[in-house]
């Protein structure tokens, strides 16, 4: 039986809700916790032209870098695990006019020193929620999904901002995806403590979008405890975005969008 493809429309509000993911292209769903093609067409429609140059440091199954080829951006995935690279790989293999170059490599959104300062046009990212999906058991120790402990998470996030800052152009932006968990009997705001380092590492808040969660296995297995014990499910994430302003920009105007 023959797959309906989706339709893809702009976003023009903070709110986006995609009940079905993009099935276009060599898109799938097959690649634990990867985002839906509508949020990386947006952004790189929103803040990219023809030709410029996209980074997506945690490439995971290559969403990001399809969506570049699809609409001929340049583009450069990174992941710290082998398999999303090859993954991303077979998920490139497909012609697409008028041409472009997408590349992969394995390495650490930490150290990106192999890039220039001041070189891409665009970045788009959706780095793992602490350890709430494990993208490697161990074997990878700079996986951040490794790490459960919301200090130490933002430590390594923060090193990821800087190297992401110094990377971007001036006056460009940086958008990621990033949502919230629960501890006990509290919410966790990992998005707002991931969006403060990114304003320490020098960036100004351009956006910020909730991203309406849907298909979430265990929502199901989840609704009945959250009835019992008095708890709302999470059902969205935060997608930031971020610009990287002018060396000479006169910032006191916008300095509730920076950090203070
Ligand atoms: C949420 S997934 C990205 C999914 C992707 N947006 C997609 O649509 O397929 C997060 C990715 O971050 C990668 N990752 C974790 N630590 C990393 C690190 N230190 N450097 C680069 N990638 C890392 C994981 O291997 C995983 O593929």
């Amino acid at each position: 039986m023959n797959q309906k493809t989706i339709e893809y429309a702009s976003e023009y509000t903070t709110v986006w809700s995609f009940p079905q993911r993009g099935n276009w292209a060599t898109h799938n769903p097959k690649y634990r916790g990867n985002f839906a093609p509508q949020i990386a067409r947006n952004i790189i429609e929103m803040y990219s032209q023809k030709g410029d140059s996209i980074l997506d440091p945690m490439v995971g199954g290559g969403t990001t870098l399809i969506e570049a080829k699809l609409l001929a951006r340049n583009a450069l995935g990174i992941d710290i695990n082998p398999n999303a690279i090859e993954l991303t790989e077979q998920a490139l293999n497909f012609n697409h006019q008028p041409p472009s170059k997408q590349k992969v490599q394995v390495a650490d959104a930490r150290d990106l020193s192999f890039l220039k300062d001041n070189s891409l046009d665009l970045i788009l990212t959706h780095p793992p929620y602490m350890n709430i999906v494990k993208y490697s058991e161990g074997q990878i120790p700079e996986d951040l999904s490794n790490i459960g402990s919301l200090p130490k998470f933002c430590d390594e996030i923060e090193i990821v901002a800087k190297e992401l800052f110094r990377v971007l152009k001036q006056d460009k932006f940086c958008a990621i995806l990033i949502g919230d968990t629960r501890k006990g009997r509290h919410y966790v705001p990992l998005a707002f403590n991931v969006m403060q380092r990114f304003l320490k590492a020098g960036f100004v808040l351009k956006e910020d979008i909730v991203k309406v969660q849907h298909n979430c296995k265990y929502t199901k297995r989840w609704e009945w405890k959250a009835k019992k014990d008095k708890f709302y499910l999470i059902m969205h994430e935060h997608l930031f975005v971020f610009r990287k302003p002018k060396t000479d920009e006169d910032l006191s105007r916008i300095r509730f969008s920076r950090q203070l």
